[in-house]
């Protein structure tokens, strides 16, 4: 018998929350149906990274935000449904990743928010959440998420594969026949390329790297990223915009100034070499290297990891089956999943946690 989940994934790019309506099989196949994707206003986007930092009156703020995503995850909801013409009562659950507004597992503490009873009362729909906290609880980092699901999905029983999820943050799987799963986060993914563009030309996003490759890569100031202690820390680990944020970026210009396009290049380029670093220090030997998230669309990044990469194919995950953007909401949709069946969703030779656990809280419709 199929039965029906939909993932719903709002990571920290903030561009919005991708939706995916996820059928299994009775053998655990999965088959992503439909996917969907609901917009952030950018008074959204602006309350996200008004929490990040620490401030004034965090509480109520994150609060009233957590219930006005929830509309948002309904929004999101309601469009596959309506566009499948598909009943609440035809989904098993929903898996909601939350939006995160602070990473701090050294702290012991992730949080993602996102009203998941509101969710549950505006879907009619079992909503499961939070799945990150109890990896951490077990001595994980919470985080990266997604390599046990690219475990599930895109390994092969011969052939190395890596997957490289190109987000706000990126990160790596390295899934190699008989040996444990690697994953961690390499670095920052589009997050600053996104939030440099959105200062000097109020743009989004710098599509397809169109700005980046006008400007030049600055040795020096690439050098003072690259010197961040985190890139050369030793897995497991995870990051997020507590570390790689503009303030970040700007306390490096401070002692590398250079042009704000030279800056985007700067930008696109850290984020290729710290992915090709990633590879060929934890996935020396795979040859075969699949890209998902939306940096997978941004060609001039393409090129440069090509470039870096030569002795990798370098492809998307669709050629796995699964277009790029379906990929991290699909492995919420799993997650929900795992949940329900009572079986573990982390793997604790990527996150560090002290051994597999379910994963989630369950918010009943
Ligand atoms: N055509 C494109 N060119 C460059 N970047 C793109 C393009 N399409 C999407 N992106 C990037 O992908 C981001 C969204 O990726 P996503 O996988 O949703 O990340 P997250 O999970 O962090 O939300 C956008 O913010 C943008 O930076
Ligand atoms: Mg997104």
């Amino acid at each position: 018998m199929t039965e029906r989940f939909i993932g719903l994934m709002s990571g920290t790019s903030l561009d919005g929350v991708d939706a995916v309506l996820a059928a299994f099989d009775s053998t655990g196949q999965l088959t992503v149906e439909a996917d969907f994707f609901v917009p952030y206003p950018s008074e959204i986007r602006d309350e996200v990274l008004a929490l990040q930092p620490l401030g004034h009156n965090e509480l109520d703020r994150s609060a009233r935000l957590a219930v006005s995503l929830a509309g948002y995850y309904a929004r999101a909801v309601n469009g596959l449904l309506l566009a499948e013409g598909l009943l609440p009562a035809d989904i098993r659950a929903i898996g909601c990743h939350g939006q995160t507004i602070r990473h701090a597992p050294h702290a012991g503490y992730t949080l993602q928010i996102g009203d998941l009873a509101l969710l549950a009362e505006l879907s009619g729909i079992d909503v499961a959440g939070d799945f990150r906290s109890r990896d951490i609880a077990a001595g994980g980092q919470g985080a990266p998420l997604v390599p046990a699901f690219h475990q599930n999905l895109f390994s092969h029983a011969c052939t190395a594969r890596a997957i490289v999820n190109i987000g706000g943050i990126s990160n790596l799987t390295r899934l190699a026949p008989g040996q444990d799963v690697v994953g961690f986060d390499c670095g920052p993914g589009n997050m600053l390329m996104d939030a440099w563009i959105r200062r000097h030309l109020g743009q989004p996003y710098d599509k397809d790297g169109a700005w980046a490759v006008q400007g030049h890569s600055n040795p020096l100031l690439l050098g003072a990223m690259l010197a961040e202690p985190y890139f050369s820390a030793p897995i497991p680990k995870s990051t997020g915009r507590d570390l790689f944020d503009l303030a970040w970026l700007e306390a490096l210009l401070g002692a590398y100034p250079a042009s704000a396009v030279d800056v985007q290049a700067t930008l696109l380029e850290l984020t290729a070499v710290s992915i090709a670093n990633a590879t060929l220090s934890y996935a020396p030997t795979v040859r075969e290297l699949y890209l998902c998230g939306g940096g997978a669309f941004n060609l001039a990044l393409r090129q440069r990891l090509a470039a870096l990469l030569p002795q990798l194919h370098i492809k998307d995950t669709s050629a796995l089956g699964l277009p790029v953007h379906q990929v991290e909401a699909a492995a919420f949709a799993w997650l929900a999943r795992q949940l329900l069946l009572r079986q573990s969703g982390n793997l604790p030779s990527v996150t560090g946690a002290y051994g597999a656990r379910v994963l989630g809280a369950l918010y009943p419709r």
